[in-house]
């Protein structure tokens, strides 16, 4: 797989799987606009980048709002002079029982997870569908698809992204720009890691979970986005793919 002079920009990239997939893409050849909402972390990985011989830019973008979602586009545009690949790769979600949470709490899993992806599509597409190519890869989570305890608003604002992509899939189609999910159960990322390792009896129990009988790494995380992101992927759009050792086997 390369990604020789593609333009690829990729938002909470500063950590876990965005930094990983950023990193494996600019050795491939991509130019890299690095979005975060800690500009210090996306100048972090931009920085790595730009010392390992690729090129990158770092900006600070919060996903929740329009116009830094915009701006990061713009600064993709100014940079490299096009975008060809948009990660919607940022989320988070507030683990806690549904009964104990406040629409608060809704509005921030929400506001992350779905808006922010429905705000880089929102900026990028106009730019993709006049070029008549595009890639959108938005990062999912197979609580979206068969739903997680202690992450309802998580898991709601998950499969929203799931019917997004398949409604702007099927409009911007015969622009030759590919709108596809991939979604993951749990990866081990530096923080899930940090977890681990502060409660070990944790990682145990989850991996009993697991049909593999072990959690994903961030590398096949990133691989996974890669091949949908590729020039290996032509003719595929709408779809979500789940990176998840087989914890769940969705039709
Ligand atoms: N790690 C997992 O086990 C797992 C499982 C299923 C789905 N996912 C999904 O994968 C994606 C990446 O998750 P991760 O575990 O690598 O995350 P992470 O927490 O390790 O890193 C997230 C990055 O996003 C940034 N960020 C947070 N809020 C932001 C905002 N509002 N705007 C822009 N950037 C923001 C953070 O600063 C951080 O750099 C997310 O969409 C997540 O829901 C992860």
């Amino acid at each position: 797989m390369d990604f020789n002079a593609k333009s690829i920009v990729i938002t909470g990239a500063g950590a876990g799987i965005g930094r990983k997939t950023a990193l494996e893409m600019a050795s491939r050849g991509g130019t890299l606009t690095v979005g975060d909402i800690d500009l210090s972390k996306a100048e972090a990985v931009a920085g790595e980048i730009n010392g390992a011989g690729g090129s990158a830019i770092a900006t600070q973008a919060d996903v929740r709002e329009y116009g830094q979602v915009e701006a990061m586009v713009d600064a993709a545009v100014s940079a490299f002079g096009q975008v060809d690949v948009l990660v919607n790769n940022a989320g988070t979600g507030i683990p806690k029982p549904f009964v104990l949470t406040d629409p608060a709490e809704w509005n921030f899993d929400i506001g992350i997870c779905l808006f922010g992806v429905m705000n880089g599509c929102r900026a990028v597409l106009p730019h993709m569908v006049e070029r008549g190519a595009g890639r959108i890869v938005n990062i999912c989570s197979d609580a979206g698809r068969v739903g997680e305890p202690n992450l309802a608003a998580y898991s709601a604002a998950k499969a929203g992204v799931v019917g997004f992509t398949k409604a702007i899939a099927k409009e911007v189609a015969r622009s030759n720009v590919l709108v596809n999910c991939v979604c993951f159960s749990t990866i081990r990322t530096e923080l899930m890691v940090g977890l681990f390792e502060a409660n070990p009896d944790v990682e145990a129990k989850m991996i009993k979970r697991y049909p593999m009988r072990r959690l994903g790494e961030m590398e096949e995380a990133a691989n996974t986005v890669m091949l949908m992101c590729s020039d290996y992927v032509t003719f595929v759009t709408g779809q979500v793919l789940s990176c998840n050792g087989g914890y769940a086997m969705v039709d």
